[in-house]
């Protein structure tokens, strides 16, 4: 394939990340066929192909411009670019957008039996992670003197195992922690998906294609949580109504043939719409509520 004409972006191969890195690329419009294992895709429809990497993979694949682009967690990112730091390397990788999955974030946990009263119950601990530059600076900037054992994998146990005291690793839904006996104590970093380039000018063609990808990254955000209502409500309740669509701008009112007093309001909502709202809008005099997905927006 053609480097100069064809994108590469790299994306975590089997994770927390995949499948909605995957969905990502898809709503764009790519098109791509993935058979179990395959190391790389080649976008059927748009100049972009997607490598799958270990996620702890992704920064220096984007910095050594082996991938023009890359999703990666925002914990994996920070931890590399401190680690390139130390190493007297200069992290130049851009982020071009921060998006809105993958969130998660990296925190103390301690064993059950610990007396967690504030930070300064870390102090001398010794602190397992897979993160010991993010956690190295934490602790700096919090001013807590204390050990860390890195591990490249199953943090979680190291407590029960007498390696560590404590642990500091990512918490998503918690049930890696409340499996292990372990509590959360303090949140290190907040972490999301970012969408990274290379350092590496881009030539024409594909400098295109990465604006035109990030219009439409930007769209399949904004409809997320898009909604799009209709409803029928008498004239006298409009003002009301309008106030109850959450996150809309100047809804369209079109009069209904042979109603009298009565109009169809179509709207877009920025925001989820709950049945409580649904509700709210019928008690207000709406009738005939409809709440549609949108599937695509340019704005
Ligand atoms: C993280 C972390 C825990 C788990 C927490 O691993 O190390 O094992 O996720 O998730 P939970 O709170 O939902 O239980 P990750 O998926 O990032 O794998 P990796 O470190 O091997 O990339
Ligand atoms: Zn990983």
């Amino acid at each position: 394939m053609d480097r100069q004409q064809r994108l590469r972006i790299a994306v975590q191969k089997s994770g927390r990340l995949t499948d909605e890195s995957l969905d990502l690329l898809h709503r764009c419009g790519l098109k791509f066929s993935r058979g179990k294992d395959q190391l790389m895709c080649y976008g059927e429809n748009m100049p972009l192909d997607v490598l799958f990497v270990r996620d702890d993979d992704i920064p220096d694949l984007v910095q050594e411009d082996v991938c023009d682009l890359g999703l990666v967690g925002l914990n994996v990112l920070e931890e590399k670019r401190l680690a390139m730091l130390a190493r007297g390397t200069t992290p130049r990788i851009e982020v071009l957008q921060k998006l809105d999955f993958g969130r998660c974030r990296l925190s103390l946990a301690v064993p059950q039996e610990f007396v967690f009263a504030g930070l300064q119950s870390i102090a001398g601990k010794r602190i397992a992670t897979t993160y010991p530059h993010v956690l190295a600076r934490f602790l700096r900037e919090n001013g807590i003197t204390a050990e860390i054992v890195t591990l490249s994998g199953a943090v979680e146990i190291a407590p029960r195992l007498g390696r560590a005291d404590l642990i500091c690793d990512l918490v998503s839904t918690g049930s890696t922690l409340t499996a292990n006996h372990l509590r959360e104590v303090a949140v290190v970093l907040e972490s999301q998906v970012c969408l990274v380039r290379t350092p590496v000018a881009l030539p024409g063609v594909k400098a295109d294609w990465v604006r035109r990808l990030l219009v439409r990254v930007d769209g399949v955000q904004q409809v997320r949580e898009s909604k799009y209502i209709m409803l029928h409500a008498p004239r006298s309740a409009l003002s009301q109504i309008a106030k109850l669509l959450p996150g809309s701008e100047s809804p369209t009112v079109i009069p209904l043939d042979g109603t009298g007093d009565k109009v169809a309001v179509h709207a877009v909502c920025r925001e989820t719409v709950f049945w409580e709202t649904l509700e709210s809008l019928k008690a207000a005099g709406a009738s005939a509520i409809l709440v549609l997905p949108v599937e695509k927006m340019l704005a």
